[in-house]
């Protein structure tokens, strides 16, 4: 359609996309029979069948089940090569991956085979499709602090500029962002930018702590800031950028209807909200389909569009220089 047209044709960057949540149903039975790996659904349509989520963590024991057929290093190559043909369609010009390696190493995968698949597949992203990107590495916040150490030392030969920042995510309710306060500590000591997954299902009192402890770049979801108004009023004059997920937040009862989103409201207290995709194979659809959902159920105009677009561009990692080309 023609709303479709003008989103895909404006540029932008995707910055809330766990490629382990890239992983559409298809891929995960081809990659099952590869790797010869038990699945517990014997067809694609069993799979979806099973993306019902009443909350986080029901998604997520579904997430870390899926992400077991990724074995190779090939595996992680055609996943996030098969996610960039998808978004360079849709007007995404540059992207900030995460991805979870806590998730693979735990099952035996080597961090460097999950790592360099990955990263391979970007730069043939950048070449052949001219989507480039950045690597992010998440922390998985229901485990351990020490095992987050263990995982920023193992990733070390990794921060000459391929992963450029680290993430917090996995269940936020009872894993506060106070918990991982030292080992970002020593993640902004290594020059790593530094986002948070915060106020998501968990209270504003997480995006405060995110904020204030953890000192992160960048705040992930950030949807439950409104509930205290003087923190929504020192994030929106620090410029922070918010990446907001709606499909996500609409399929993991963040919200019971779209038309209950707080992304208006956001936008109008001054915040720098983005529209991301969070994970779009289990949340039902990519960037446009994300910005769809937005602008149909809260009747957003073509201006609102490009100011979510234009904060996706300056609320990336990019130099002012490479923003630049794209506003
Ligand atoms: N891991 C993958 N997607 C996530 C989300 N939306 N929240 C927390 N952890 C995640
Ligand atoms: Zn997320």
């Amino acid at each position: 359609s023609n709303l479709t047209d003008f989103i895909n044709a404006l540029p932008k960057a995707e910055l809330h996309l766990h490629i382990e949540g890239s992983l559409e149903p298809e891929m995960m039975m081809d990659l099952a029979i590869r790797n010869n790996i038990d699945l517990p659904y014997k067809s694609v349509e069993e799979i979806r069948t099973a993306y019902k989520f009443s909350n986080l963590q029901d998604f997520l024991d579904i997430y870390y089940q899926g992400m077991n057929v990724l074995q190779t290093e090939q595996d992680f190559y055609d996943l996030t090569f098969a996610y960039l043909e998808k978004i360079a369609k849709e007007g995404v010009v540059h992207v900030e991956v995460f991805y979870d390696p806590q998730g693979h190493t735990s099952r035996g995968v080597a961090f460097s085979t999950v790592t360099n698949g990955i990263l391979r597949a970007l730069d043939d992203g950048q070449e052949k499709l001219g989507v480039t990107s950045e690597l992010i590495m998440s922390f998985l916040r229901h485990l351990s602090e020490e095992d987050a150490f263990a995982t920023l030392e193992e990733a070390k030969p990794w921060f000459d500029g391929r992963i450029v920042a680290v993430g917090l995510d996995s269940s936020e309710m009872g894993h506060p962002p106070s918990k991982f306060e030292r080992v970002f500590n020593a993640a902004r000591d290594l020059d790593l930018k530094l986002v948070a997954h915060a106020g998501e299902e968990g209270p504003s009192e997480y995006v405060r702590e995110a904020i204030e402890l953890l000192k992160i770049d960048r705040l992930d979801h950030g949807n439950r800031t409104i509930e205290d108004l003087a923190l929504t009023r020192k994030l929106a004059s620090s410029g922070i950028a918010f990446t907001v997920c709606p499909l996500s937040n609409l399929k993991l009862c963040g919200v019971a209807n779209m038309k209950d989103h707080p992304l208006k409201k956001m936008m109008q207290a001054g915040l720098k909200v983005t529209v991301n995709s969070d994970d779009p194979a289990y949340f039902g659809g990519y960037m446009t389909a994300n910005f769809l959902s937005v602008v149909e159920a809260l009747d957003l105009s073509k201006d609102d569009i490009a100011v979510l677009c234009r904060n996706s561009i300056s609320g990336s990692f990019l130099t002012d220089d490479e923003k630049q080309q794209h506003l």
